[in-house]
């Protein structure tokens, strides 16, 4: 991290030019928790595209397939433990206050991260939803269960907890494959073409009956409770950021691990510019740090984030140790 910047940065998130912060956060927080991101070096599942799952369409057509891409994700976001990154905003959510500082994380991330390290809710929006709300399908019914971790939602839709791979590696084993032609006859470390998957056993036809059902209709599908693509946002929490942001001005936006690339989350950064805040952002990719007019930090968020924020939130080794799950 450069330290000349670090120190302009401490330097004003400890003045009163800075009462006010938003942190937007996208899947690069979880990233060192072990969960894909979407684009850069994001993945495949299957060989499907998470984007081309992640749709009203696609789980009309094809239930049981999206159902079966959000068991492996919940499965695999139940699995991972937050990381210093979601205990440093956390830290922030509970100090804030007693700093004369007002406070709001809004995350597109939907694995639960942040609640689980103990973000305070009332400074936290999930603007995507979240993986473990499940929604009635069914357009008479309202029924909407918070906090489901139970995993796999039924016993059809165990058995896709794995399958998931990072296209580089697809990439360097077809080349292996064209290199070594016998070496992968026994099988151990069968070769994934570009064209298929020998590797992964079919996507499973799941019959309606077979996915999770509403308990209160009996009749609609659930669904994860997460935003898909071509889906409004929920409108309350749209209106509690909006709330946020004109109700005072936001002295600093921290943008943290997202590539922007999605409206309205990528808007609030030009919202906070034309307002006169300042920015700051946290990634790994250069890339996505060029135009940034602001503070730049290369790197983990899970490792620049508690080194950032430590002239309010303090030294959390001792609250993430104390929180060990
Ligand atoms: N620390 C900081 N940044 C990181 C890290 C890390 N350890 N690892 C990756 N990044 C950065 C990447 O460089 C990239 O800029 O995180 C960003 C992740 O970008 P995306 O994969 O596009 O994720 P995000 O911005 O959250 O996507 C927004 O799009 O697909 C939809 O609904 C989905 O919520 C998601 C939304």
């Amino acid at each position: 991290m450069n330290q000349g910047s670090l120190a302009s940065f401490h330097e004003y998130i400890t003045t009163d030019k800075c009462r006010t912060i938003l942190a937007l956060c996208g899947a690069g927080l979880s990233a060192s928790s072990g969960l894909p991101t979407f684009r850069g070096s994001g993945g495949l599942w299957k060989n499907y595209s998470s984007m081309d799952l992640a749709t009203p369409d696609a789980f009309n057509v094809d239930p049981g397939l999206v159902w079966q891409f959000y068991s492996y994700r919940r499965y695999k976001a139940i699995q991972a433990k937050p990381n210093n990154g979601h205990y440093a905003l956390s830290q922030l959510s509970k100090v804030a206050a007693s700093k004369g500082k007002k406070f709001l994380t809004l995350t597109q991330n939907v694995d639960g991260l942040s609640r689980r390290a103990h973000h305070d809710p009332e400074q936290l929006l999930e603007l995507h939803g979240s993986l473990f709300t499940l929604k009635c399908t069914s357009f008479d019914c309202t029924y909407t269960e918070n906090n489901n971790f139970k995993h796999p939602l039924t016993p059809q839709l165990q058995g896709c907890e794995e399958e998931w791979i990072n296209p580089r590696k697809r990439q360097r084993r077809t080349e292996n494959e064209n290199e070594n032609e016998n070496e992968n006859e026994d099988g151990k470390d069968a070769v994934i073409s570009t064209t298929g998957s020998p590797e992964f056993t079919p996507v499973k036809e799941i019959p309606r009956s077979g996915l999770p059902t509403c308990p209160q209709c009996k009749t609609g599908l659930l669904r994860p409770g997460v935003v898909w693509f071509g889906e409004s946002l929920p409108f309350k929490v749209l209106d509690q950021a909006d709330q946020f942001i004109m109700s005072q001005k936001v002295d600093l936006i921290l943008v943290i691990g997202t590539s922007q690339s999605v409206w309205p989350a990528a808007g609030y950064v030009n919202r906070v510019k034309l307002q006169g805040g300042k920015v700051a952002i946290f990634n790994t990719d250069e890339e996505d740090l060029e135009g940034c007019d602001g503070w730049k930090f290369l790197g983990d968020a899970a490792e620049l984030l508690p080194q950032a924020l430590k002239p309010l939130i303090g030294d959390i080794t001792e609250v993430v140790e104390n929180d060990k799950e």
